[in-house]
């Protein structure tokens, strides 16, 4: 018999098919009985009926439990009162392990519990429809940046300098030297950039962030384009088809996951480009019109994020923000060099920035100055001030962070569900 995933179920209509999955939830009713299993790939009713109240396949029925483990025998029927639109009437069971005592049951659970319970927790439906529209977006990404010719490179984790300021920086060491966790791809991708012109990376990076908030994390992932002679505006237009992309995606192959997270899709199908675009400046003044009290200098905070979000109803693309708030690479504005041509993109509907970048300085001299102003080792920085030395030209690049671009899409509260296995402030179990 052929074992087939319940996500291919419309392809075996009638046909006698096996699934291999857990018991997700059981019902009896007079002479039928009601098995929902789940596989990873979606969850089916299968029925048995009989006459007989001791029938075998009755008993093995009484004996399961939730998240038993199972193959289960059967003829695929369509029936659209259904979820997910078939059933199965059920001709054998085959029990594998018997489950007890799961420990999330479907009544509320406290989220300490369920964190502590994470590896179990992935089963539930709703984790299960967040992690399958990140596999999606993830594949959307990709997607986007290897059809419009960049060329992936994948930078170092393990790195001797720091790329987005020494405050979070995880330390290790390296044999007789000390290195760090990568904060950001970017350094070295701008190398990489110089070498084959348009190129992204995309991996894990690492923040020792002192913040316990629903936005970030430890470790997250992170999309990080860098183009070679590209200006400001050239990445707000790459950072809006970007975002496009993975919406439209997202709402073509993840229908299903929305609904089951209740997601209203309609702010996401009225996402439209051009985004806003707003200087740094021009946002303080329309926020502090809404009655905040925000000073030059200062950065935006969730409060201003959410009010932005109100105001725009869609994504906004910020630029021109001052020197000492961004990273030391960030090129100045040429008519104010107390500005720099940093790009931040806001999502829409309160979720804050997902995209963060700009054009970087190429200038060999201005570069040195600002490292050592940031009081960085310039030694550890030979090689990126070589990048300036030979055949220098204006580039620009941004990362967008998957868990919050994620954690918007799914319409979810707190970042943490939107990885597998969240590292949190103070939190690395399991
Ligand atoms: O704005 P950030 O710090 O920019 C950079 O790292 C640049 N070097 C990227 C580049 O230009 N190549 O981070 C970029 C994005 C943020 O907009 C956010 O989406 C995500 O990374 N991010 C986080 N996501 C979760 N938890 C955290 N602690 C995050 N910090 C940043
Ligand atoms: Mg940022």
């Amino acid at each position: 018999m052929k074992w087939v995933y319940i996500e291919d179920l419309s392809k075996h209509v009638s046909q006698e098919i096996e699934i291999r999955g857990w018991v997700y939830n059981k019902r009896s009713s007079g002479k039928i009985r009601f098995l929902v299993i789940r596989d990873g790939t979606g969850y089916v009713q299968g029925t048995i009926y009989s006459e007989k109240k001791d029938h075998p396949l009755f008993q093995k029925y009484d004996r399961l439990t939730q998240e038993s483990s199972l193959h289960l025998k059967g003829k695929v029927k369509k029936d659209r009162r259904a979820p997910g639109g078939f059933e199965i009437s059920v001709s054998d069971i085959k029990i594998i392990q018997i489950s007890e005592d799961f420990p999330i049951t479907p009544k509320k659970h406290g989220v300490s519990f369920l964190m502590k319970n994470r590896h179990l927790w992935l089963r539930s439906r709703k984790q299960n429809a967040i992690l399958q529209i990140r596999t999606e977006l993830i594949k959307a990404i990709r997607d986007f940046f290897d059809n419009n010719g960049f060329r992936l490179m994948d930078t170092p984790i393990l790195t001797p300098s720091a790329c987005e300021g020494t405050t979070t920086l995880f330390e290790t060491e390296y044999f007789d030297q000390n290195a760090y966790l990568s904060q950001s791809g970017q350094l070295y991708n701008e190398a990489t950039a110089m070498a084959f012109g348009k190129v992204y990376c995309f991996g894990p990076t690492f923040r020792a962030e002192k913040s316990k908030t629903r936005r970030h994390l430890i470790e997250f992932w992170m999309v990080e384009p860098e183009i070679a002679f590209a200006q400001l505006d050239d990445i707000k237009k790459i950072s809006e088809d970007l975002i496009l992309y993975i919406i439209e995606r997202v709402l073509e192959n993840r229908k299903t996951e929305l609904e089951i997270l209740e997601r209203d899709i309609k702010p996401l199908e009225q996402v439209k480009k051009p985004f806003p675009r707003i200087t740094y400046e021009k946002t303080i003044e329309k926020l502090n019109n809404k009655g905040r009290s925000m000073k030059f200098g200062e950065d935006f905070g969730a409060p201003e994020e959410t009010l932005i979000s109100e105001i725009f109803k869609q994504p906004v693309c910020i630029t021109h923000f001052p020197a000492k708030i961004k990273a030391f690479y960030m090129q100045p504005d040429d008519k104010r060099p107390d500005l720099v041509l940093g790009l931040d993109v806001l999502a829409s509907e309160g979720y804050g920035e997902i995209i963060g970048g700009g054009q970087r300085i190429h200038d060999p001299e201005l570069l040195q100055t600002k490292i050592a102003e940031h009081n960085l080792p310039q030694e550890a920085y030979e090689w990126y001030l070589d990048l300036r030395k030979y055949g220098s030209v204006p580039h620009s690049g941004f990362g967008l962070g998957v868990e919050r671009t994620l954690a918007w899409l799914c319409n979810t509260k707190h970042i943490r569900e939107t990885i597998p296995f969240p590292r949190l402030l103070y939190k690395i179990y399991p």
